[in-house]
């Protein structure tokens, strides 16, 4: 049994821990919502680290370092009310930001940002426009930092080419005999990954600026206040180098799909084009001063870009055996892999509207 109190101690906290909660609903990391005695002390959130998935914990924490404290000095620096709460780490006692215990698990502790809640699934268009104005905002408060003071704590993330060639070698070896039953998806792939490999030739040709980018823009990665106003951006793991391209995307893939990102039943799948069009308002009106016309141009293609890369690592895990992501039931990689080009297909009859929606916002013709 982990000792919850013990490790919190661990930490340079202001009063005594007395209870804790498990906390959220997040799928990589375990949290836990540390309160304290007297009352009056700030109450803290302390995770345990998956360092199966982000192997080297010093270069992880020098990441959110940076960031963390980066948005802090511009939120107290600027006159303009930024009104967004300050994150940051807590130092370790020993030393550093982080405490190894004796099992070997990596530990971490933030300030608990008090009276926030975080939402699953995107309550309406109204939390969807403030949704895009924190993720927006999140993007314009880092655009003066260089990119590349961050290191990527997961390489070639979004990467198309290692994303495809992992797929091809795959569908080639077919190690459990599954290739046969994946077909009509095998084909779907291939007609659209030419095509798919737009945003890294815009990256690669200079054309999309690199960036300091979040990369895990899930709608539950956003604390809101009572008032129902984004308040904070959290799960600083996968921030580093990026397009901004596939924050816009991911969160437009996560948070406008009119069913789960599992759903069997492939007729409830459509993007939501109200959600689609609250978020992208939101977005742009933080972040659309910082974007360059490039940028602009092709947040509705980011969208399909995003759900095609999330389906094709669903479908690729599926002929792998099922090594990566967790499955509830034998087949549940496919039916993921099958609901995002479900998704997709559905973006793809609505990509005039989805334009139409961008250019009016923006004002630009593309
Ligand atoms: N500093 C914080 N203050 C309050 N709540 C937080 C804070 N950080 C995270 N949370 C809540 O805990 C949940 C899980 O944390 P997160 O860092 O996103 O972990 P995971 O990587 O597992 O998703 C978030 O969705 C949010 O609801
Ligand atoms: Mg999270």
């Amino acid at each position: 049994m982990i000792d919850i109190l013990k490790i919190a101690k661990e930490f340079r906290i202001g009063g005594i821990p007395i209870s804790y909660e498990h906390f959220g609903s997040g799928h990589i990391n375990d949290s836990y919502c540390i309160s304290m005695s007297p009352e009056s002390s700030p109450d803290y959130l302390l995770q345990r680290i998956n360092h199966h998935i982000f192997t080297d914990i010093t270069l992880l924490t020098d990441n959110i370092l940076k960031v963390t404290k980066y948005i802090s000095e511009k939120i107290y620096s600027s006159e303009a009310g930024i009104p967004f709460a300050e994150l940051h780490l807590i130092p370790a006692c020993s030393s550093g930001f982080f405490y190894k215990d004796s099992e070997g698990n990596f530990w971490r502790m933030y300030n608990f940002i008090k009276g926030s809640r975080s939402f699953d699934l995107v309550p309406g268009p109204m939390l969807a426009y403030e949704g895009g104005k924190a993720f927006g905002l999140f993007l314009n408060l880092t655009s003066g930092m260089e990119a590349k003071s961050l290191e990527e704590t997961l390489k070639n993330f979004h990467n198309i080419e290692t994303r495809l060639e992992a797929f091809r070698k795959i569908r080639s070896e077919d190690p459990c005999g599954r290739v046969g039953e994946t077909v009509a998806e095998i084909s779907f792939i291939e007609d659209r990954a030419d095509e798919m490999h737009t945003i890294l030739r815009l990256g690669r040709s200079g054309r999309l600026p690199l960036r300091v980018t979040h990369n895990d823009t899930k709608f539950n990665n956003i604390l809101f206040n009572s008032n129902n106003k984004a308040i904070c951006i959290v799960d600083l793991d996968t921030v580093m180098p990026g397009y901004s391209l596939y924050d816009f995307g991911d969160a437009i893939r996560t948070g406008a799909n009119t069913a789960a990102e599992d759903e069997s039943e492939l007729q409830k799948i459509t993007i939501d084009l109200e959600l689609f069009s609250s978020y992208s308002k939101g977005f742009l009106e933080t972040a659309g001063d910082i974007l360059t016309h490039d940028e602009k141009a092709h947040l509705a293609f980011s969208a399909r870009f995003m759900t095609f890369i999330i389906g094709l690592r669903f479908l690729t895990d599926f002929l792998a055996g099922d090594t990566y992501y967790k499955i509830r039931f034998p087949g549940h990689n496919l039916q993921r892999a099958r609901a995002q080009f479900r998704l997709l297909q559905s973006m793809e009859e609505n990509t005039d509207s989805m334009k139409k929606i961008i250019s009016d916002l923006c004002k630009l013709t593309f």
